[in-house]
């Protein structure tokens, strides 16, 4: 039988087709089962969204194989659902979320231009939300999933990257821009073979030079869909260059690296860190921050990194702020 997720009918906009099947969990004499209430090829007509409203039921039901067909409805109908006070802040950050984690794994599933403007106009979607609303740091540092996949280390590199960056003081377009170009930043892997993304093992010298390549591939999409991507290839060519001149792919250092690449050279590690890989378990964000501090700082522009732990300290989900306060000088 499959599996059913919960959903808040009031991010359903009236006369719209959702795309996925809309259930009612009804109770019966011997315990609940889920009812078909409107199909996902057919409108959900107003008096649909009527009856639930004067029911005041506020949860529907979608098949977990469907999830995809409703999150991009939601990405296509983000306007209208950001603007409406009956979602609560915390599922307005769900499916900020969702949305943008489904986006990104059809991007790597199918990296060509209509996924990747799609991303873009997405990323500035984003951007208002965290502009918008005063709570979407915290929730959104908390909702940042501490499992590894390409998608969703986007997500959450672009989350914590925007949020930084605004402490920072970048302005909304240049927050756009970097968002945009944190999405996107890993889509040159799409050209890296799986069995060396995915290799459990030490790898190869080979195998390492490959995955070296995989910024100036990425840039190498982003050119093939025109001149609209200019300022995403900064981050996607240098968030892998080390401030001390040690990265790749041009082993570029201090200023001459992007602030944008700086920061996501930053995020992009600690986020490694703290979530489970094939080869590591998860670190806490403290352990984390040590280790960079003790054993990477170089990479990282110092003054910057700093900041980063100042940021950081007051959203820590686990209450380690004033250890986070011994890692700075
Ligand atoms: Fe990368």
């Amino acid at each position: 039988m499959s599996d059913y997720l919960p959903i808040n009918s009031n991010s359903l906009r009236a006369d719209t087709k959702i795309g996925c099947d809309l259930h009612l969990l009804v109770k019966t004499s011997t315990g609940s089962r889920y009812v078909l209430y409107c199909g996902g090829d057919t409108i959900f007509e107003d008096d649909k969204r009527e009856i639930l409203v004067k029911k005041n039921i506020n949860r529907l039901f979608i098949q977990k194989e469907e999830q995809g067909e409703y999150f991009k409805y939601l990405e296509s109908n983000f306007q209208n659902i950001m603007s409406d006070p009956r979602i609560p802040p915390y599922e307005l950050t769900q499916i900020v979320y969702n949305a943008t984690a489904n986006l990104v794994k059809d991007l790597f599933k199918d990296p060509r231009v209509a996924n990747i403007k799609r991303t873009k106009e997405f990323a500035h979607n984003i951007v208002d939300y965290i502009l918008q609303e005063s709570k979407a740091a915290h929730s959104l540092l908390k909702i940042a999933t501490h499992e590894y996949y390409t998608y969703t280390h986007s997500v959450n590199v672009a989350a914590v990257g925007t949020l930084f960056a605004k402490n920072l003081g970048f302005e909304e377009n240049d927050l756009k821009q970097l968002c945009s170009g944190v999405l996107l930043h890993d889509i040159g892997k799409t050209k890296i073979s799986t069995d060396i993304l995915n290799k459990k093992g030490k790898l190869t010298e080979e195998e390492f030079q490959e995955i070296k390549e995989h910024p100036e591939k990425g840039v190498a999409i982003l050119k093939e869909t025109g001149n609209g991507f200019r300022d995403e290839y900064v981050v996607t060519l240098q968030h892998h260059e080390n401030y001390d001149g040690t990265g790749y792919p041009y082993g570029l250092q201090r200023e001459e690296i992007h602030s944008s690449g700086r920061i996501v050279r930053i995020i992009d590690v600690y986020d490694a860190l703290t979530t489970n890989r094939s080869y590591s378990k998860a670190m806490r964000p403290f352990a984390a921050l040590l280790e960079m501090k003790e054993n990477m700082i170089n990479y990282f522009d110092k003054e910057m990194f700093n900041k980063f732990i100042c940021f950081l300290g007051p959203y820590d989900p686990r209450g380690e702020q004033r250890e986070s306060d011994k890692l700075q000088n």
